[in-house]
């Protein structure tokens, strides 16, 4: 029988592209979101991505719990994706209590009905902002996490040591002692930590909508190059780098999305080694700001208009992944070159401008 992954947040950036992914790979997907940062945009592009018509999607915020709960109830699910969050730094600095509310409380609700629903694998989408700025690079799983510099990356190592703290505490659930007590079972889980997630589906039907004026750098390049901005500006060129800019490890969006898929695989086929588990998914490249612009005109054969303005407030310097342990426990390695990545960003934006 196949398996059913819920993912909340589906219709979202990284959401939609792991749904498309999980349908490829064959397993069956309920979609829940409640459209707060997103519209259906992208969730019809999965549907023509994949050739389904009956993905379920549930406009339900998880949020209420009574409405996990239904979701829980109505579908027999082996797994969630938990997607739903909000993620905008700077304004978790100016509305925290919005970020804690909506983070915790939402991730709280899918455990519980997770616990109380015979037990499920649960998948967080975690962040490399957990590791904060270290000199030590590239990081690993072991590398240890920096207190928090916002209320957005707060509940990200929140959210992780509330699923490590419920694997814990529910493991004996399901065993001779607890048996028939309830319908209590053990939740099993696994962090994701995303470095920087760029680029667009090859097919231009699903990327990033960002609302207003992009925070993130791809974004705001691509509406640069079609005219929606501007200027890029690069924050920052006396950083203690090569170039003088800061170095990330863009990670595909695609990419991104199999890695899913192979830690799912992984918790649907009863085969972690321990009831919780971290990988980082990056490429272990770094790359710089301006390499990434230039990368990018290359690739795309046009000119970006940017200048150098100052550091952004909170930026760290420098941080890319050692992706080692997700190639050798899940199989999985980041395939697409940079230049494909940037490419199908530049696509992405030319469709959403009808180009
Ligand atoms: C990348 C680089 C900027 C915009 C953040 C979150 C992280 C994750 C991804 C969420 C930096 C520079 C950017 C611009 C620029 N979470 N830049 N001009 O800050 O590494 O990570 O997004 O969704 O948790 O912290 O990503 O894309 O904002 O910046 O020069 O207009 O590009 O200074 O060096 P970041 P980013």
């Amino acid at each position: 029988m196949k398996k059913r992954v819920l993912v909340s947040g589906g219709a979202g950036y990284i959401g939609s592209h792991v749904t498309v992914e999980l349908i490829q790979a064959g397993f069956d997907v309920v979609v829940a979101d409640n459209l707060s940062n997103c519209d259906l945009t992208c969730f019809e592009g999965v549907k023509k991505i994949t050739g389904r018509d009956d993905i379920p999607f549930e406009k339900i915020d998880c949020c209420d719990y009574e409405s996990v709960n239904r979701l829980f109830s109505e579908f027999r699910i082996d797994a969630v994706i938990h997607f739903a969050a909000f993620k905008a730094v700077g304004e978790s600095v100016a509305e925290p209590l919005k970020y804690y509310r909506n983070n915790l409380l939402s991730f709280l609700n899918i455990l519980e009905a997770s616990r109380l629903h015979g037990g499920c694998n649960v998948l967080f989408s975690s962040s490399a902002t957990v590791y904060g700025e270290t000199d030590k690079l590239p990081v690993t799983e072991e590398s240890p996490r920096q207190p928090a510099t916002s209320p957005y990356g707060n509940t990200k190592q929140m959210c992780e040591d509330i699923l490590s703290d419920t694997v814990k505490a529910t493991a004996a659930y399901g065993s001779e002692v607890m048996a028939g007590l309830d319908k209590t079972g053990p939740v099993k889980g696994i962090a994701l930590r995303y470095f920087n997630p760029i680029g667009a589906h090859p097919s231009a039907l699903i990327g990033e909508l960002p609302r207003g004026v992009p925070n993130n750098l791809v974004p705001y390049i691509t509406q640069t190059a079609i005219g929606k901005r501007e200027c890029l500006s690069i924050f920052g060129n006396d950083y203690p780098t090569p170039d003088g800019t800061c170095l990330r490890d863009y990670i595909d969006v695609v990419d991104l999305a199999k890695a899913h898929v192979a830690a799912v695989s992984r918790m649907v086929e009863n085969k972690m080694e321990d009831s919780y588990e971290i990988f980082n998914v990056g490429t272990g490249r770094p790359v710089s700001v301006l390499e990434l612009v230039n990368t990018f005109e290359r690739v795309n054969n046009l000119r970006l208009n940017y200048r150098f303005a100052p550091r952004r407030e909170g930026d760290i310097t420098a941080i890319w992944a050692d992706p080692t342990r997700a190639e050798k426990v899940l199989g999985w390695k980041a395939q697409r070159t940079i230049e494909e990545t940037l490419a199908s960003a530049w696509a992405w934006e030319k469709h959403l401008a009808g180009k």
